[in-house]
Protein backbone atom coordinates (compact mmCIF):
# COMPACT_ATOMS: atom_id res chain seq x y z
CA UNK A 1 0.00 0.00 0.00
CA UNK A 2 1.38 3.15 -0.88
CA UNK A 3 2.03 6.04 2.08
CA UNK A 4 -0.82 8.97 3.10
CA UNK A 5 1.27 11.83 2.90
CA UNK A 6 0.21 14.94 5.48
CA UNK A 7 -2.81 16.26 3.95
CA UNK A 8 -5.36 18.57 5.87
CA UNK A 9 -9.02 17.49 5.20
CA UNK A 10 -11.64 20.21 4.81
CA UNK A 11 -15.32 18.94 5.15
CA UNK A 12 -17.99 21.54 4.27
CA UNK A 13 -21.20 20.74 5.62
CA UNK A 14 -19.58 19.67 9.31
CA UNK A 15 -22.06 20.45 11.38
CA UNK A 16 -24.22 17.75 9.30
CA UNK A 17 -25.24 14.28 9.97
CA UNK A 18 -22.92 12.32 7.27
CA UNK A 19 -19.56 14.22 9.20
CA UNK A 20 -20.81 13.43 12.32
CA UNK A 21 -22.02 9.50 11.57
CA UNK A 22 -19.72 8.77 9.32
CA UNK A 23 -16.54 10.70 8.16
CA UNK A 24 -15.58 11.75 11.51
CA UNK A 25 -15.69 8.05 12.77
CA UNK A 26 -13.52 6.79 9.26
CA UNK A 27 -11.39 9.31 9.96
CA UNK A 28 -10.54 8.68 13.71
CA UNK A 29 -10.61 4.93 12.36
CA UNK A 30 -7.61 5.43 9.90
CA UNK A 31 -5.92 7.68 12.24
CA UNK A 32 -5.73 4.85 15.12
CA UNK A 33 -4.89 2.31 12.61
CA UNK A 34 -1.63 4.23 11.50
CA UNK A 35 -2.95 4.80 7.99
CA UNK A 36 -2.68 8.82 8.01
CA UNK A 37 0.64 10.64 7.84
CA UNK A 38 1.55 12.37 11.01
CA UNK A 39 0.36 16.13 10.73
CA UNK A 40 -2.84 15.19 9.21
CA UNK A 41 -5.37 17.54 9.92
CA UNK A 42 -8.92 17.88 10.03
CA UNK A 43 -10.62 21.41 9.22
CA UNK A 44 -14.70 21.88 9.28
CA UNK A 45 -16.29 24.44 7.76
CA UNK A 46 -20.03 25.46 8.16
CA UNK A 47 -22.28 28.61 8.63
CA UNK A 48 -23.35 28.17 11.77
CA UNK A 49 -20.62 29.94 14.33
CA UNK A 50 -18.53 27.67 16.10
CA UNK A 51 -15.16 27.16 18.22
CA UNK A 52 -12.51 24.81 17.48
CA UNK A 53 -12.91 23.78 20.95
CA UNK A 54 -17.00 23.45 20.56
CA UNK A 55 -16.05 21.31 17.04
CA UNK A 56 -13.55 19.32 19.15
CA UNK A 57 -15.93 18.10 22.02
CA UNK A 58 -19.09 17.73 19.34
CA UNK A 59 -16.37 15.08 17.93
CA UNK A 60 -15.23 13.45 20.60
CA UNK A 61 -19.57 12.97 21.42
CA UNK A 62 -19.48 11.43 17.80
CA UNK A 63 -16.74 9.46 18.01
CA UNK A 64 -18.48 7.53 21.03
CA UNK A 65 -21.48 6.97 19.51
CA UNK A 66 -20.49 6.04 16.14
CA UNK A 67 -16.89 4.31 15.70
CA UNK A 68 -16.76 0.85 15.31
CA UNK A 69 -13.52 0.73 18.07
CA UNK A 70 -15.76 2.18 20.11
CA UNK A 71 -13.45 4.47 21.94
CA UNK A 72 -14.39 5.35 25.78
CA UNK A 73 -15.14 8.89 26.30
CA UNK A 74 -12.04 11.08 27.71
CA UNK A 75 -9.45 8.72 26.60
CA UNK A 76 -6.14 9.75 25.58
CA UNK A 77 -7.15 8.78 21.75
CA UNK A 78 -9.90 10.39 21.58
CA UNK A 79 -7.94 13.81 22.88
CA UNK A 80 -5.18 13.20 20.31
CA UNK A 81 -7.46 12.92 17.47
CA UNK A 82 -9.63 15.78 18.52
CA UNK A 83 -6.70 17.71 18.76
CA UNK A 84 -6.30 17.40 15.38
CA UNK A 85 -9.50 19.32 14.31
CA UNK A 86 -10.33 22.87 13.39
CA UNK A 87 -13.68 25.06 12.73
CA UNK A 88 -13.80 27.30 10.31
CA UNK A 89 -17.39 29.41 10.54
CA UNK A 90 -18.20 30.69 6.79
CA UNK A 91 -21.00 31.45 4.17
CA UNK A 92 -20.75 29.69 0.53
CA UNK A 93 -21.12 32.54 -1.35
CA UNK A 94 -18.67 34.64 0.78
CA UNK A 95 -15.44 34.73 -1.14
CA UNK A 96 -14.01 35.85 2.29
CA UNK A 97 -15.18 32.80 4.16
CA UNK A 98 -12.77 31.20 1.79
CA UNK A 99 -9.61 33.65 2.04
CA UNK A 100 -10.72 33.16 6.09
CA UNK A 101 -10.24 29.30 5.38
CA UNK A 102 -7.19 29.93 2.99
CA UNK A 103 -5.50 31.69 6.34
CA UNK A 104 -6.11 28.91 8.10
CA UNK A 105 -5.04 26.16 6.00
CA UNK A 106 -1.88 27.95 5.47
CA UNK A 107 -1.22 28.65 9.38
CA UNK A 108 -1.61 24.63 9.79
CA UNK A 109 0.63 23.71 6.80
CA UNK A 110 3.02 26.68 8.90
CA UNK A 111 3.12 24.62 11.91
CA UNK A 112 3.58 21.38 10.33
CA UNK A 113 7.00 22.79 8.46
CA UNK A 114 5.29 23.02 5.22
CA UNK A 115 5.94 25.96 2.95
CA UNK A 116 3.20 28.20 1.76
CA UNK A 117 1.39 26.93 -1.35
CA UNK A 118 2.99 23.33 -0.70
CA UNK A 119 -0.01 21.86 1.31
CA UNK A 120 -2.17 18.89 0.15
CA UNK A 121 -5.84 19.58 0.68
CA UNK A 122 -8.55 17.13 -0.01
CA UNK A 123 -11.77 19.07 0.01
CA UNK A 124 -14.77 16.58 1.23
CA UNK A 125 -18.34 18.49 -0.04
CA UNK A 126 -20.76 16.75 2.65
CA UNK A 127 -23.18 19.95 2.01
CA UNK A 128 -26.71 19.86 0.53
CA UNK A 129 -25.98 19.58 -3.43
CA UNK A 130 -27.84 22.90 -4.33
CA UNK A 131 -24.12 24.75 -3.23
CA UNK A 132 -21.81 22.09 -4.55
CA UNK A 133 -20.74 23.89 -7.89
CA UNK A 134 -20.82 27.15 -5.36
CA UNK A 135 -18.49 26.11 -3.48
CA UNK A 136 -16.00 24.94 -5.84
CA UNK A 137 -16.28 27.71 -8.21
CA UNK A 138 -15.08 29.67 -4.41
CA UNK A 139 -11.92 27.65 -4.09
CA UNK A 140 -11.08 28.14 -7.46
CA UNK A 141 -11.84 32.26 -7.26
CA UNK A 142 -9.66 32.35 -3.81
CA UNK A 143 -7.13 30.36 -5.26
CA UNK A 144 -7.60 27.06 -3.17
CA UNK A 145 -6.91 24.19 -6.11
CA UNK A 146 -3.39 23.62 -7.26
CA UNK A 147 -2.22 22.88 -10.55
CA UNK A 148 -3.09 19.01 -11.25
CA UNK A 149 0.37 18.78 -12.96
CA UNK A 150 2.15 20.11 -9.67
CA UNK A 151 3.99 17.07 -8.08
CA UNK A 152 4.97 18.22 -5.21
CA UNK A 153 1.01 19.40 -3.73
CA UNK A 154 -2.31 17.91 -5.27
CA UNK A 155 -5.89 19.15 -4.63
CA UNK A 156 -8.81 16.37 -4.53
CA UNK A 157 -12.65 17.04 -4.32
CA UNK A 158 -14.94 14.34 -2.84
CA UNK A 159 -18.24 14.92 -4.03
CA UNK A 160 -21.68 13.41 -2.11
CA UNK A 161 -24.65 12.14 -3.67
CA UNK A 162 -26.88 13.00 -5.00
CA UNK A 163 -24.74 13.82 -8.25
CA UNK A 164 -27.48 15.51 -10.18
CA UNK A 165 -31.37 15.05 -10.21
CA UNK A 166 -31.33 14.22 -13.77
CA UNK A 167 -29.12 13.66 -16.93
CA UNK A 168 -29.22 17.82 -17.33
CA UNK A 169 -28.74 18.78 -13.80
CA UNK A 170 -25.54 16.20 -13.28
CA UNK A 171 -24.51 16.77 -17.38
CA UNK A 172 -24.64 20.81 -15.74
CA UNK A 173 -22.47 19.75 -12.54
CA UNK A 174 -19.98 18.23 -14.39
CA UNK A 175 -19.77 21.39 -16.57
CA UNK A 176 -19.21 23.27 -13.19
CA UNK A 177 -16.90 21.55 -12.00
CA UNK A 178 -14.61 20.66 -14.21
CA UNK A 179 -14.41 24.71 -15.71
CA UNK A 180 -12.06 24.41 -11.67
CA UNK A 181 -10.79 21.35 -11.51
CA UNK A 182 -9.11 18.45 -13.85
CA UNK A 183 -11.22 15.14 -13.81
CA UNK A 184 -8.22 13.66 -12.02
CA UNK A 185 -9.41 15.89 -8.66
CA UNK A 186 -13.10 15.32 -8.91
CA UNK A 187 -13.95 11.98 -6.71
CA UNK A 188 -17.73 11.75 -7.26
CA UNK A 189 -18.47 9.57 -3.96
CA UNK A 190 -20.55 6.26 -4.05
CA UNK A 191 -20.36 4.47 -0.38
CA UNK A 192 -21.34 1.36 -1.85
CA UNK A 193 -18.09 0.58 -3.86
CA UNK A 194 -16.70 1.01 -0.63
CA UNK A 195 -17.65 -1.62 1.05
CA UNK A 196 -15.60 -4.63 1.16
CA UNK A 197 -18.47 -7.14 -0.29
CA UNK A 198 -18.72 -4.82 -3.16
CA UNK A 199 -15.20 -4.70 -3.98
CA UNK A 200 -15.52 -8.93 -3.24
CA UNK A 201 -17.46 -8.80 -6.94
CA UNK A 202 -13.95 -8.15 -8.55
CA UNK A 203 -12.38 -10.89 -6.52
CA UNK A 204 -14.79 -13.35 -6.79
CA UNK A 205 -15.17 -12.53 -10.66
CA UNK A 206 -11.64 -11.91 -12.01
CA UNK A 207 -9.44 -13.61 -9.31
CA UNK A 208 -10.96 -17.18 -9.68
CA UNK A 209 -11.17 -19.13 -13.54
CA UNK A 210 -13.90 -21.03 -12.18
CA UNK A 211 -16.85 -19.37 -12.60
CA UNK A 212 -15.89 -16.52 -15.35
CA UNK A 213 -16.79 -18.89 -17.67
CA UNK A 214 -20.03 -19.48 -17.19
CA UNK A 215 -20.73 -15.83 -17.37
CA UNK A 216 -22.92 -15.13 -19.71
CA UNK A 217 -25.99 -15.84 -21.70
CA UNK A 218 -25.02 -19.75 -22.83
CA UNK A 219 -25.46 -20.58 -19.05
CA UNK A 220 -27.16 -17.33 -17.33
CA UNK A 221 -31.08 -17.20 -17.53
CA UNK A 222 -31.83 -14.45 -15.66
CA UNK A 223 -29.79 -11.85 -12.74
CA UNK A 224 -31.49 -10.46 -9.58
CA UNK A 225 -30.12 -7.42 -7.92
CA UNK A 226 -32.05 -6.93 -4.79
CA UNK A 227 -31.07 -3.66 -1.92
CA UNK A 228 -34.22 -3.71 0.58
CA UNK A 229 -34.27 -1.47 2.86
CA UNK A 230 -36.02 -1.98 6.29
CA UNK A 231 -36.03 1.85 7.16
CA UNK A 232 -38.62 4.41 6.82
CA UNK A 233 -37.33 8.17 5.63
CA UNK A 234 -36.41 8.37 8.79
CA UNK A 235 -37.15 12.66 9.19
CA UNK A 236 -35.89 13.00 5.56
CA UNK A 237 -38.94 13.27 4.18
CA UNK A 238 -38.50 16.31 2.25
CA UNK A 239 -35.22 14.93 0.61
CA UNK A 240 -37.23 11.67 -0.23
CA UNK A 241 -39.98 13.09 -1.66
CA UNK A 242 -37.61 15.30 -4.20
CA UNK A 243 -35.73 12.11 -5.27
CA UNK A 244 -37.48 8.64 -4.69
CA UNK A 245 -36.14 5.38 -4.62
CA UNK A 246 -34.92 5.41 -8.82
CA UNK A 247 -32.95 8.45 -8.24
CA UNK A 248 -31.78 7.42 -4.57
CA UNK A 249 -31.14 3.75 -4.70
CA UNK A 250 -31.11 2.74 -8.44
CA UNK A 251 -28.92 5.60 -10.33
CA UNK A 252 -26.07 4.90 -8.53
CA UNK A 253 -25.74 2.29 -6.21
CA UNK A 254 -27.24 -0.47 -8.36
CA UNK A 255 -26.31 0.50 -11.64
CA UNK A 256 -22.72 0.16 -10.20
CA UNK A 257 -23.55 -3.36 -8.71
CA UNK A 258 -24.90 -4.31 -11.86
CA UNK A 259 -21.88 -2.54 -14.20
CA UNK A 260 -19.53 -4.81 -11.50
CA UNK A 261 -21.49 -8.10 -11.85
CA UNK A 262 -21.78 -7.97 -15.70
CA UNK A 263 -18.94 -5.59 -17.02
CA UNK A 264 -15.97 -7.54 -18.96
CA UNK A 265 -12.84 -7.80 -17.81
CA UNK A 266 -10.42 -5.25 -17.29
CA UNK A 267 -7.21 -5.55 -18.99
CA UNK A 268 -5.64 -4.49 -15.38
CA UNK A 269 -6.75 -3.02 -12.07
CA UNK A 270 -5.73 -0.02 -13.13
CA UNK A 271 -8.51 3.11 -12.13
CA UNK A 272 -9.27 3.79 -15.60
CA UNK A 273 -9.05 0.11 -17.35
CA UNK A 274 -11.84 -0.85 -14.76
CA UNK A 275 -13.85 2.66 -15.06
CA UNK A 276 -13.45 1.78 -18.67
CA UNK A 277 -15.14 -1.30 -18.57
CA UNK A 278 -18.56 0.30 -16.58
CA UNK A 279 -18.78 2.66 -18.82
CA UNK A 280 -18.72 0.24 -21.86
CA UNK A 281 -21.64 -1.77 -19.73
CA UNK A 282 -23.68 0.87 -18.85
CA UNK A 283 -23.38 2.35 -22.70
CA UNK A 284 -24.82 -0.98 -23.55
CA UNK A 285 -28.18 -1.06 -21.59
CA UNK A 286 -30.85 0.23 -23.72
CA UNK A 287 -33.06 2.68 -21.98
CA UNK A 288 -36.00 2.14 -21.41
CA UNK A 289 -38.39 4.68 -23.53
CA UNK A 290 -41.56 6.12 -22.46
CA UNK A 291 -43.65 3.74 -24.26
CA UNK A 292 -42.16 0.68 -22.37
CA UNK A 293 -42.02 2.10 -18.95
CA UNK A 294 -45.22 0.04 -17.72
CA UNK A 295 -43.83 -3.42 -19.42
CA UNK A 296 -40.64 -2.82 -17.44
CA UNK A 297 -40.92 -1.14 -14.74
CA UNK A 298 -43.09 -1.08 -11.39
CA UNK A 299 -43.36 1.59 -8.64
CA UNK A 300 -44.58 1.36 -5.24
CA UNK A 301 -45.31 3.65 -2.26
CA UNK A 302 -45.31 2.63 1.44
CA UNK A 303 -48.57 2.33 2.87
CA UNK A 304 -49.22 1.96 7.40
CA UNK A 305 -47.52 -0.97 8.56
CA UNK A 306 -45.50 -2.65 11.20
CA UNK A 307 -41.89 -3.15 11.68
CA UNK A 308 -39.90 -5.20 14.35
CA UNK A 309 -43.47 -4.25 16.47
CA UNK A 310 -43.23 -0.40 15.40
CA UNK A 311 -46.03 1.30 13.96
CA UNK A 312 -44.49 3.30 10.54
CA UNK A 313 -47.75 5.79 8.76
CA UNK A 314 -48.43 5.46 5.62
CA UNK A 315 -45.88 7.30 3.35
CA UNK A 316 -47.75 10.05 2.10
CA UNK A 317 -48.49 11.28 6.23
CA UNK A 318 -44.21 11.08 6.80
CA UNK A 319 -42.99 14.61 7.46
CA UNK A 320 -41.84 16.92 4.43
CA UNK A 321 -44.16 14.28 2.40
CA UNK A 322 -46.09 16.33 0.04
CA UNK A 323 -49.94 14.45 1.11
CA UNK A 324 -51.03 13.76 -2.75
CA UNK A 325 -47.23 12.39 -3.84
CA UNK A 326 -46.39 9.75 -5.84
CA UNK A 327 -42.66 9.59 -5.48
CA UNK A 328 -41.76 5.99 -5.38
CA UNK A 329 -40.84 4.19 -2.32
CA UNK A 330 -40.24 1.19 -4.13
CA UNK A 331 -39.53 0.15 -7.92
CA UNK A 332 -38.72 -2.72 -10.22
CA UNK A 333 -37.03 -2.66 -13.38
CA UNK A 334 -36.32 -5.26 -15.74
CA UNK A 335 -33.14 -3.97 -17.92
CA UNK A 336 -30.96 -5.48 -20.94
CA UNK A 337 -27.29 -5.66 -21.13
CA UNK A 338 -27.15 -5.72 -25.54
CA UNK A 339 -23.87 -6.95 -25.93
CA UNK A 340 -22.58 -10.61 -27.22
CA UNK A 341 -21.77 -11.78 -23.28
CA UNK A 342 -25.49 -10.49 -22.54
CA UNK A 343 -27.85 -10.49 -24.92
CA UNK A 344 -31.39 -11.80 -24.11
CA UNK A 345 -30.89 -12.30 -20.56
CA UNK A 346 -33.41 -10.00 -17.85
CA UNK A 347 -31.59 -8.38 -15.05
CA UNK A 348 -34.40 -7.64 -12.54
CA UNK A 349 -33.61 -4.76 -10.26
CA UNK A 350 -35.85 -4.41 -7.21
CA UNK A 351 -35.45 -1.94 -4.43
CA UNK A 352 -37.31 -0.43 -1.64
CA UNK A 353 -37.96 1.41 1.64
CA UNK A 354 -39.81 0.11 4.67
CA UNK A 355 -39.79 -3.42 3.65
CA UNK A 356 -39.60 -7.17 5.78
CA UNK A 357 -35.64 -6.37 6.26
CA UNK A 358 -32.87 -5.03 5.15
CA UNK A 359 -31.10 -7.02 2.77
CA UNK A 360 -28.39 -6.82 -0.69
CA UNK A 361 -28.07 -9.66 -2.57
CA UNK A 362 -27.40 -10.95 -6.04
CA UNK A 363 -29.13 -13.72 -7.57
CA UNK A 364 -28.05 -15.27 -10.75
CA UNK A 365 -30.14 -17.95 -11.86
CA UNK A 366 -28.51 -20.72 -13.95
CA UNK A 367 -30.35 -22.14 -17.09
CA UNK A 368 -31.76 -25.56 -16.58
CA UNK A 369 -29.54 -28.36 -17.65
CA UNK A 370 -30.17 -29.55 -21.61
CA UNK A 371 -31.75 -32.94 -20.58
CA UNK A 372 -34.01 -32.89 -18.05
CA UNK A 373 -32.21 -36.36 -17.11
CA UNK A 374 -34.33 -37.04 -13.70
CA UNK A 375 -37.51 -35.23 -14.02
CA UNK A 376 -39.43 -38.26 -15.32
CA UNK A 377 -37.92 -40.21 -12.40
CA UNK A 378 -40.12 -37.87 -9.89
CA UNK A 379 -43.52 -36.44 -10.08
CA UNK A 380 -45.70 -33.61 -8.27
CA UNK A 381 -43.97 -32.14 -5.66
CA UNK A 382 -41.04 -33.86 -5.82
CA UNK A 383 -40.44 -32.48 -9.51
CA UNK A 384 -41.10 -29.15 -8.23
CA UNK A 385 -38.39 -29.33 -5.71
CA UNK A 386 -35.82 -29.61 -8.45
CA UNK A 387 -34.52 -26.00 -9.00
CA UNK A 388 -32.09 -24.65 -11.17
CA UNK A 389 -28.64 -23.70 -9.86
CA UNK A 390 -28.42 -20.15 -8.44
CA UNK A 391 -25.35 -18.44 -7.29
CA UNK A 392 -26.03 -15.54 -4.54
CA UNK A 393 -23.86 -12.65 -3.64
CA UNK A 394 -24.90 -11.61 -0.78
CA UNK A 395 -23.39 -7.71 0.72
CA UNK A 396 -25.36 -7.23 3.49
CA UNK A 397 -26.14 -8.67 6.18
CA UNK A 398 -24.58 -11.85 6.93
CA UNK A 399 -22.09 -11.09 3.58
CA UNK A 400 -20.91 -14.61 1.87
CA UNK A 401 -21.55 -16.55 -0.79
CA UNK A 402 -24.24 -19.18 -1.46
CA UNK A 403 -23.91 -21.71 -4.72
CA UNK A 404 -27.14 -23.70 -4.44
CA UNK A 405 -26.77 -27.03 -6.44
CA UNK A 406 -29.23 -29.95 -6.66
CA UNK A 407 -28.53 -33.52 -4.77
CA UNK A 408 -29.93 -36.74 -4.89
CA UNK A 409 -32.05 -37.16 -1.75
CA UNK A 410 -30.87 -40.97 0.11
CA UNK A 411 -33.16 -43.41 -0.80
CA UNK A 412 -34.78 -45.79 -3.52
CA UNK A 413 -35.50 -43.06 -5.68
CA UNK A 414 -33.82 -41.31 -7.69
CA UNK A 415 -35.18 -37.56 -5.55
CA UNK A 416 -33.46 -34.41 -6.46
CA UNK A 417 -33.49 -31.52 -3.72
CA UNK A 418 -31.44 -27.92 -4.08
CA UNK A 419 -28.91 -27.57 -1.79
CA UNK A 420 -26.71 -24.73 -0.51
CA UNK A 421 -23.36 -24.93 -0.59
CA UNK A 422 -22.57 -21.70 1.32
CA UNK A 423 -19.06 -19.24 2.53
CA UNK A 424 -19.64 -16.60 5.04
CA UNK A 425 -17.12 -13.73 5.50
CA UNK A 426 -17.69 -13.56 9.22
CA UNK A 427 -16.82 -16.77 9.72
CA UNK A 428 -14.01 -17.46 7.85
CA UNK A 429 -12.09 -14.04 8.57
CA UNK A 430 -11.66 -13.28 11.81
CA UNK A 431 -11.42 -9.29 11.50
CA UNK A 432 -13.89 -6.69 11.24
CA UNK A 433 -14.09 -5.32 7.58
CA UNK A 434 -13.17 -1.47 7.58
CA UNK A 435 -16.01 0.73 6.92
CA UNK A 436 -17.02 1.87 3.14
CA UNK A 437 -16.33 5.43 4.46
CA UNK A 438 -12.95 4.25 5.77
CA UNK A 439 -11.82 2.84 2.38
CA UNK A 440 -12.85 5.57 0.47
CA UNK A 441 -11.14 8.44 1.89
CA UNK A 442 -7.92 6.72 2.43
CA UNK A 443 -8.35 6.45 -1.28
CA UNK A 444 -8.60 9.80 -2.40
CA UNK A 445 -5.63 10.69 0.15
CA UNK A 446 -3.94 8.35 -1.95
CA UNK A 447 -4.74 9.34 -5.09
CA UNK A 448 -7.04 5.91 -6.23
CA UNK A 449 -10.02 6.88 -7.75
CA UNK A 450 -10.42 2.86 -8.90
CA UNK A 451 -13.64 3.03 -6.56
CA UNK A 452 -14.82 7.14 -7.62
CA UNK A 453 -17.09 7.00 -10.56
CA UNK A 454 -16.16 9.08 -13.41
CA UNK A 455 -17.74 12.05 -15.39
CA UNK A 456 -18.74 9.43 -18.28
CA UNK A 457 -20.45 6.84 -15.96
CA UNK A 458 -22.45 8.79 -13.66
CA UNK A 459 -23.99 10.46 -17.07
CA UNK A 460 -24.12 7.19 -18.57
CA UNK A 461 -26.19 6.18 -15.82
CA UNK A 462 -28.46 9.06 -15.67
CA UNK A 463 -29.17 8.12 -19.14
CA UNK A 464 -30.96 4.82 -18.18
CA UNK A 465 -32.85 6.23 -15.72
CA UNK A 466 -34.46 9.61 -17.39
CA UNK A 467 -35.78 7.15 -19.53
CA UNK A 468 -38.04 5.73 -16.49
CA UNK A 469 -38.57 9.37 -15.16
CA UNK A 470 -39.46 10.93 -18.20
CA UNK A 471 -42.02 7.40 -19.11
CA UNK A 472 -43.75 7.65 -15.62
CA UNK A 473 -44.14 11.53 -16.06
CA UNK A 474 -45.84 11.50 -18.98
CA UNK A 475 -47.97 8.78 -17.40
CA UNK A 476 -52.17 10.57 -17.13
CA UNK A 477 -53.03 8.60 -13.93
CA UNK A 478 -49.54 7.54 -12.20
CA UNK A 479 -49.57 3.51 -11.87
CA UNK A 480 -48.22 3.21 -7.89
CA UNK A 481 -48.66 0.29 -6.49
CA UNK A 482 -49.40 0.27 -2.96
CA UNK A 483 -48.01 -2.17 -0.44
CA UNK A 484 -47.83 -2.77 3.74
CA UNK A 485 -44.81 -1.57 5.80
CA UNK A 486 -42.92 -4.49 6.84
CA UNK A 487 -43.61 -6.66 3.51
CA UNK A 488 -41.15 -7.39 0.68
CA UNK A 489 -43.20 -4.80 -1.68
CA UNK A 490 -46.38 -4.86 -3.58
CA UNK A 491 -47.47 -7.56 -4.67
CA UNK A 492 -47.36 -6.29 -8.58
CA UNK A 493 -43.83 -6.24 -8.38
CA UNK A 494 -43.49 -10.19 -7.71
CA UNK A 495 -46.23 -11.25 -10.36
CA UNK A 496 -44.32 -8.98 -13.52
CA UNK A 497 -41.00 -10.66 -12.06
CA UNK A 498 -42.52 -14.11 -11.97
CA UNK A 499 -44.25 -13.94 -15.38
CA UNK A 500 -41.50 -12.45 -17.04
CA UNK A 501 -39.53 -15.04 -16.28
CA UNK A 502 -41.74 -17.63 -17.04
CA UNK A 503 -42.71 -15.89 -20.22
CA UNK A 504 -38.76 -15.93 -21.14
CA UNK A 505 -38.22 -19.71 -20.10
CA UNK A 506 -41.25 -20.69 -22.59
CA UNK A 507 -39.03 -19.41 -25.41
N1 LIG B 1 -26.43 11.49 6.00
C1 LIG B 1 -26.10 10.43 5.30
O1 LIG B 1 -26.05 9.29 5.79
C2 LIG B 1 -25.74 10.57 3.84
C3 LIG B 1 -25.50 9.42 3.08
C4 LIG B 1 -25.12 9.55 1.75
C5 LIG B 1 -25.01 10.81 1.20
N2 LIG B 1 -25.27 11.91 1.93
C6 LIG B 1 -25.11 13.22 1.30
O2 LIG B 1 -24.15 13.96 2.03
C7 LIG B 1 -24.49 15.34 2.04
C8 LIG B 1 -24.63 15.79 3.48
O3 LIG B 1 -25.61 15.00 4.12
P1 LIG B 1 -26.10 15.30 5.61
O4 LIG B 1 -27.08 14.24 5.95
O5 LIG B 1 -24.96 15.53 6.51
O6 LIG B 1 -26.88 16.66 5.38
P2 LIG B 1 -27.43 17.71 6.41
O7 LIG B 1 -27.21 17.24 7.79
O8 LIG B 1 -28.81 18.03 5.99
O9 LIG B 1 -26.54 18.99 6.05
C9 LIG B 1 -25.16 19.12 6.28
C10 LIG B 1 -24.85 20.54 6.69
O10 LIG B 1 -24.95 21.41 5.57
C11 LIG B 1 -25.38 22.71 6.02
N3 LIG B 1 -26.55 23.13 5.23
C12 LIG B 1 -27.83 22.74 5.32
N4 LIG B 1 -28.59 23.37 4.40
C13 LIG B 1 -27.77 24.17 3.72
C14 LIG B 1 -27.95 25.07 2.65
N5 LIG B 1 -29.13 25.26 2.09
N6 LIG B 1 -26.87 25.74 2.19
C15 LIG B 1 -25.66 25.54 2.74
N7 LIG B 1 -25.44 24.70 3.77
C16 LIG B 1 -26.48 24.03 4.25
C17 LIG B 1 -25.76 22.59 7.47
O11 LIG B 1 -24.73 23.18 8.24
P3 LIG B 1 -24.73 24.77 8.61
O12 LIG B 1 -26.14 25.20 8.72
O13 LIG B 1 -23.96 24.84 9.90
O14 LIG B 1 -23.99 25.39 7.48
C18 LIG B 1 -25.79 21.11 7.72
O15 LIG B 1 -25.35 20.74 8.98
C19 LIG B 1 -25.77 15.47 1.24
O16 LIG B 1 -25.46 15.80 -0.08
C20 LIG B 1 -26.36 14.06 1.31
O17 LIG B 1 -27.19 13.78 0.20
C21 LIG B 1 -25.63 11.82 3.24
Amino acid sequence: MNKAKPTTIVIFGASGDLTRRKLIPALFQVSLEGLLAKGTRIVGFARREKSHEQFRVEIEEALVEFTRSKPSAGSPELKVFSSSCYYQTGNYDNSKSFHDLKELLERLDKENGISSDKGNRLFYLATPPTVFSGIVGMLGQTGHIADPNDEERWTRVIIEKPFGRDLETASALNKNLSAILDERQIYRIDHYLGKETVQNIMAFRFGNSIFEPLWDRRYVSHVHITVAESVCVEGRGGYYDSSGALRDMVQNHMLQLLALIAMEPPASFAPDAVRDEKVKLLSAIPPIGASEVNECSIRGQYAAGTIDGKLIPDYLRENGVKPDSVTETFVALKLYVDNWRWAGVPFYLRTGKALAGRLTEVNIEFRQPPLALFSHMQEGEERSRMKPNMLSLRVQPNEGIRLSIGMKVPGQKMVLEPQDMEFCYQDVFDVEAPGAYERLILDAILGDTTLFIRQDEVEAAWKLVNGVIDGWASEEVPHIHLYRAGTWGPYAADEFITNDIRKSKAL
